[in-house]
């Protein structure tokens, strides 16, 4: 066990199920619904949900954060926005947490950080609202010191850091994308800040990324989904868990 204070022993993993939403979607119906998603993931050892309602509600739409909010015992994490539509909903709501994230309308997902150093006039007055709401705010940001120091102007508790770059890189590429995402970790960490990290994370790159120890939480969603075809959901849950535990 670790005695330093800005270390995690235990990383937490928040199952993200708007993939369980795309596939309904592509029929229009109600199947498969991404709440029996979400408590399955529950089950298998996930620590908490996360589901992202986008402008377009090209994936999750609001009844099923009616419904997640209704139903789950564990915390729902609510990726959105920085528009005031998605804080009135997410006031409404009230999730445990919102990450707040860019969002364009054409991209396939999330392609980049929010660029909280550009935007932190708008943000301030997004990230109180949702503190005064007892919702644990995230920015989801690049690894870059620049955009830390606006999460701590910001009063943000948490950040997750971006780890798409790292996912599509290799090599020496890759390598140097991991000690800017422990260089971050570290960083946020003793400014108290909570680091966590997500975004194209799999079985063949979870690990590094775990064995950061600063890292609180991982949020991992389209490969565990993806997965879930060959190996069911709960077994690629529980795949990842036991990657992400050997880690530490
Ligand atoms: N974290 C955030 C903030 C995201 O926007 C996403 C994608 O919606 C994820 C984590 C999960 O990424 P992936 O689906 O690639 O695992």
């Amino acid at each position: 066990m670790n005695t330093d204070n800005h270390l995690q022993p235990d990383l937490r993993l928040g199952v993200n199920i708007d993939h369980v939403a795309t596939i309904r979607n592509a029929r229009g119906g109600d199947h498969p619904e991404p709440v029996r998603a979400a408590l399955m993931a529950a089950k298998a050892g996930a620590d908490g949900i996360t589901a992202h309602l986008r402008e377009d509600r090209r994936h999750i739409r609001d009844d099923d954060l009616t419904v997640l909010m209704d139903e789950l015992d564990i915390p729902l994490n609510l990726e959105m926005a920085a528009t005031d539509e998605m804080l009135e909903i997410a006031l409404r709501h009230k999730p445990h947490a919102a990450c707040i994230v860019p969002e364009n309308r054409e991209e396939r997902t999330t392609e980049g950080g929010l660029d909280a150093a550009g935007l932190h006039n708008r943000l301030t007055d997004f990230v109180g609202q949702l503190r005064n709401a007892n919702i644990r705010v995230s920015l989801f940001i690049e690894p870059d010191p620049r955009q830390i120091e606006a999460a701590i102007h910001l009063g943000a508790p948490v950040v997750e850091f971006h780890t798409g770059h790292y996912a599509h890189v290799t090599g020496s590429e890759r390598e140097a994308e991991l000690k800017r995402i422990a260089d971050a970790a570290a960083l946020a960490a003793k400014n108290g800040i909570e680091p966590h990290a997500g975004h194209g994370l799999t079985f063949d790159n979870v690990t590094p990324i775990a064995a950061i120890p600063q890292l609180a939480e991982l949020n991992i969603g389209h490969f565990l989904i993806g997965e879930a075809i060959f190996e069911g959901l709960d077994g690629s849950i529980r795949k990842m868990r036991e990657l992400m535990d050997e880690a530490r």
